[in-house]
């Protein structure tokens, strides 16, 4: 007699692969085995406890641990699922761009929040844009501003322009490669300027966690040698790409405000503040050009 083949329902496999992250020390064990199955059967996590006793095929089963596999290995979920939520907006991501933190969502804010009296016109220049979600999330709150995304990497702009295509946000974008402002034409304006550079400095960057320094691209985290490196060069440039009475809005760390402060009053900038993360941390600077 054949041993019956053992079944493996959406509940065993659940339970099996959150014990396994959990003994693996990943944050969220159960979350993510729910999510990474969930996208395995191109299904809402609701319909994991709907339909908890369904067996599933044997090729559902491959697809769930080649992905278990990937995730022991410390390989971001967003990474994993290809989608990452910023804004409200799915966005695409891989290996390519830094994974969208909701940290960010707080420069969208200011930046909304800077340019309310010209809610109509104007045009914004995102630097560093990497998955473009700065960017695009502007654009859905401003569809009638020119907004112009530029990064170092040209992997990373593809990603960008793939987002704008599959999130609607078309017309009056564009995007440029090249160092932070070379990527411009001369005389090129902005009444808005926004940027969350790579601010990690360098020496730290090897302690971050796996499932960033392993992972996430190297050029997105590295802020030189003392993370501030960039926002130097965002603070000098952008007094001669901004319109009089424009904003630049910076995201950075937040141990990193204070000194940012001063770097945005040193290029001549007024009305600087700063503005707070969900988690209370001082995320993001802010300034305007007399
Ligand atoms: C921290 S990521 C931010 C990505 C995106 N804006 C976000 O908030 O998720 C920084 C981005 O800056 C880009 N970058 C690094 N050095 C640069 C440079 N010198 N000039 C332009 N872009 C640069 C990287 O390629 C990366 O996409």
């Amino acid at each position: 007699m054949t041993a019956a083949p053992e079944v493996w329902s959406i509940r065993r496999v659940l339970e099996w692969a959150s014990q396994d992250f959990r003994e693996r020390g990943l944050p969220s064990p159960r979350l993510e085995a729910e999510l990474l199955l969930a996208h395995v059967l191109g299904v809402d996590r609701i319909r994991l406890i709907l339909d908890a006793e369904r067996p599933l095929a044997a090729a559902e089963l491959g697809r769930m641990r080649a992905l278990i596999q990937r995730r022991r290995a410390r390989e971001p979920v967003a990474y994993l699922l290809g989608r990452r939520e910023f804004w409200g907006l799915d966005f695409e991501v891989d290996g390519r761009v830094l994974v969208p933190r909701p940290d960010t969502e707080a420069l969208v804010e200011e930046a909304l929040e800077r340019t309310r009296d010209r809610s109509l016109h104007g045009r914004l220049l995102d630097l560093c844009t990497g998955s473009g979600c700065v960017a695009i999330a502007f654009a859905h709150e401003r569809p009638t501003w020119a907004i112009t995304g530029a990064d170092a990497s040209a992997d990373a702009l593809e990603v960008a322009r793939r987002n704008a295509l599959r999130l609607g946000a078309v017309w009056g974008v564009r995007w440029l490669r090249g160092d932070l402002w070379e990527a411009l034409g001369a005389g090129e304006r902005f009444e808005l300027v926004t940027a969350n550079p790579p601010y990690v400095p360098s020496a730290e960057v090897d302690q971050l966690e796996p499932d960033v320094r392993a992972w996430e691209p190297r050029l997105a985290l590295d802020g030189g040698s003392d993370g501030l490196v960039l926002v130097r060069r965002i603070a000098a440039g952008a007094r001669e790409r901004l319109t009089p009475g424009g904003t630049l809005a910076l995201e950075l760390h937040h141990d990193q405000a204070e000194r940012a402060e001063g770097l945005l009053r040193g290029a001549g900038f007024v009305e600087v503040r700063r503005r707070r993360d969900f988690a209370g941390h001082e995320r993001v600077v802010s300034g305007r050009r007399a």
